[in-house]
């Protein structure tokens, strides 16, 4: 529990609870009965508003939609057997939150306010949290440039919202995904490390490409030499050879994922052998047509785990074995979700 938050609270006169159906659900397209406002005027911060889920209006001037001062996190919450609401690790992302708006030149948001305002939230909307395998609830906290003015300096208002969606599977089938060896997703020294809209932004037009040639998303490389993986995606990348589990170390051009993190804290509770360093496209295409690399699948808050199908590079589509009960994605991603979902005693300290 965060400190006490003095929060303005307007509620819906009627729930759209009954328009949800918790086994049809589409990531990101239906969102729960209210919403979080919190206005930063001149670095002072408002009482926050929990008000009905709707639309915004906003100046054509808004800072944001000119100069891209806009940033986001994604985290997850989860319903016990006991119908209690648990989050996930959230003081990583709020502290991620934090990083991401101090590159961006953009305030820092008070902790009362993301995790308290996530709290207050979650208590209203509690029935949207969906039971099931693979469902949460999708928490999306972001943050955005709000002063009336076009000249180029960091935004002295800024705007901090939370929504919520329930959330399914994010892939129904297995990505299909290709190096990516011209376009660029981060630079050294830019702001690869940051949850900043432009990274997504920028990353689209290379994906369309990627999937006008039949594959589901990109593997990034490094921006220099096109040499080393960084991520694939929205997500962390993660390989298994010779049973050891490997992913690029964490650097500028690189998100700190904390699914990331947290599956390699599991990995090595489960006594598997973890390596955070650069990994060559050489080394896992070689690794994949010898044998000894055995999976590759992504990790993030959206996706959780997810198994790759095959990697395309240099025209050629290289194909993983299929991942069963025993893989270690597999193994991972149950002991992840055993834990956010209270099935079993959370020893870290994750569970909110
Ligand atoms: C997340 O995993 O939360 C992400 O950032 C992916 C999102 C852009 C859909």
């Amino acid at each position: 529990m965060t400190e006490t938050l003095n929060i303005d609270i307007s509620l819906v006169a009627e729930s759209r609870i009954n328009q949800f159906d918790p086994n049809n659900i589409v990531f990101g397209t239906i969102f729960t009965d209210h919403m979080l406002v919190a206005d930063c005027i001149n670095g002072v911060w408002q009482t926050p508003k929990i008000m009905p889920y709707g639309d915004i209006s906003y100046n054509p001037a808004l800072a944001t939609l000119h100069y891209g001062q806009s940033i986001f996190e994604g985290m997850k919450a989860f319903k016990n057997d006991k119908d209690e609401v648990l989050m996930f690790r959230p003081l990583e992302n709020f502290k991620r939150f934090n990083i991401s708006a101090e590159r961006m030149c953009m305030a820092q948001v008070p902790e009362e306010i993301f995790i308290g305002g996530l709290e207050e939230l979650l208590k209203i909307d509690a029935a949207w949290v969906p039971k099931g395998e693979d469902n949460s609830l999708y928490l999306r906290p972001f943050m955005f440039a709000s002063d009336v003015y076009l000249g180029v300096r960091p935004s002295l208002n800024y705007r901090f919202m939370i929504i919520m969606s329930p959330a399914g599977k994010y892939y129904s089938t297995p990505p299909k995904v290709k190096v990516e060896t011209e376009f660029i997703r981060a630079a050294p020294g830019g702001v690869g490390y940051a949850k900043c809209a432009g990274n997504y932004a920028a990353s689209l037009y290379p994906a369309k490409l990627a999937q006008e040639q039949g594959y589901t998303q990109l593997l990034w490389t490094d921006a220099i030499e096109h040499k080393y993986f960084e991520e694939s995606g929205t997500m962390n990348v993660m390989f298994v050879k010779d049973g050891k589990l490997i992913t690029p170390n964490t650097s500028t051009t690189i998100l700190k994922g904390i699914t990331r993190d947290t599956l390699l804290q599991l990995a090595k509770s489960m006594g598997i052998e973890v390596e955070e360093r650069r990994v060559s496209v050489e080394e896992i295409i070689s690794g994949i047509e010898s044998g000894s690399v055995t999976e590759v699948f992504g990790a993030g808050t959206a996706v959780v785990v997810s198994p790759f199908a095959a990697i395309g590079f240099n025209g050629k589509d290289y194909v993983l074995p299929e991942i069963t009960a025993d893989s270690m994605s597999t193994r991972l991603k149950n002991a992840l979700n055993d834990i956010r979902t209270g099935k079993v005693e959370d020893t870290f300290g994750w569970v909110w």
